[in-house]
């Protein structure tokens, strides 16, 4: 009971409150040696939280980024903090689907097992810009790459099954309906904000979609949302929201809590295709506007195979 009055009432539960008063009831987390496991957008934040997690459970860990120093800085944390870690750098741009292709070519050449592939990297930029694939930097970097990067492993990660795919998105998706006719905020005067939860959204919808695709090949897709976590990317991108916050914000491990969680313990294999939020799955709306309807989702899928031109 106690839990669900955190989630409802939204601030105490997302932030480093809600965290400290559900952890007291959590159980450790089983070994996972002998599983590899991708990160992207572990350079700070919440995805090199999730490394380190995944490090300390003995997990072959493997750091996606894109830039190739910031990443080598990345993988000394983790092995300064987890002195046994099993620690790489691969380089990727996922809003680049070039670089996507790129990456998936030769990992799928040398390795033969994912177990986990988690898509943390994410940006929530101040002006809509477009990548050199003509889609807008948001959209492609949280939604599209991504799409792509998980077909592309696909074969990889049911070589593996149990494996799976945790899709990180944002309490914000809460406040937005999928735009189907403007998935990529070119109508009206850009809103930064708006974009980003419309792509949370949308990852929460793919999430669903790539479950049941991916059910009989015994991958696992969940989505997650971190709760308010204080990392670069909210300094900068929300320093208002940071300053007010301030102390109440959890730290990027508590942050990155669920998403170790996920891609460890037995509990999330029972399910497929749910969001959760601090070890427990959540209403996916709270209010009945922001439902989308079957054709929104089957547009949404089509413009991701469209865009990553995997048919
Ligand atoms: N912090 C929060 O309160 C909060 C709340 C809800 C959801 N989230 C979600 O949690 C995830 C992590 O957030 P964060 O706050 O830790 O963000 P952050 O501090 O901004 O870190 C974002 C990470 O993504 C990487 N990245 C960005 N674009 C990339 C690209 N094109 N290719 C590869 N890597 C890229 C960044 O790498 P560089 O070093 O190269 O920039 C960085 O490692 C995001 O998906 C975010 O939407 C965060």
């Amino acid at each position: 009971m106690l839990d669900t009055l955190l989630d409802r009432t939204v601030l105490p539960g997302y932030t480093s409150v809600g965290y400290k008063l559900r952890a007291r009831a959590w159980d450790d987390l089983p070994s996972m040696a002998g599983k590899v496991v991708i990160v992207t957008g572990a350079t700070g934040g919440i995805g090199l939280a999730a490394a380190e997690g995944f490090a300390r459970l003995g997990a072959d860990v493997r750091l996606l980024v894109r830039n190739a120093e910031r990443g080598e800085r990345a993988a000394a944390k983790v092995r300064s903090d987890v002195p046994d870690a099993h620690v790489g750098v691969e380089l990727c741009d996922v809003s680049d689907l070039a670089s996507v292709r790129a990456f998936a070519e030769q990992f799928t050449a040398r390795e033969t097992r994912l177990d986990v592939l988690v898509h943390n990297a994410g940006v929530l930029p101040p002006e809509r810009t477009v990548t050199k694939d003509g889609i807008e930097l948001t959209f492609a970097t949280n939604v599209v790459g991504p799409f792509l990067l998980t077909w592309l492993l696909a074969d990889l990660l049911a070589a593996a099954a149990p494996s799976r795919v945790i899709n990180i998105s944002s309490g914000g998706m809460y406040t937005a309906k999928l735009d189907v006719d403007d998935l990529q905020s070119a109508e009206g005067s850009f809103d930064g904000v708006r974009a980003y939860a419309q792509t949370k959204r949308a990852e929460v919808i793919l999430t669903e979609l790539w479950a049941e695709r991916l059910h009989e090949r015994g991958v696992i897709v969940h989505s997650m949302h971190p709760g308010w976590v204080d990392t670069p990317g909210v300094q900068e991108s929300l320093p208002t929201f940071n300053k007010v916050m301030g102390p109440l914000l959890r730290d990027a491990g508590q942050g990155a809590d669920t998403i170790v969680w996920l891609g460890a313990a037995d509990a999330p294999l029972r399910s497929t295709g749910e969001f959760w939020h601090d070890r427990r799955t959540r209403p996916t709306h709270r209010v009945p506007w922001t439902k989308e309807s079957d054709e929104d989702r089957r547009r949404l899928w089509d413009t991701c195979v469209q865009l990553s031109e995997v048919a």
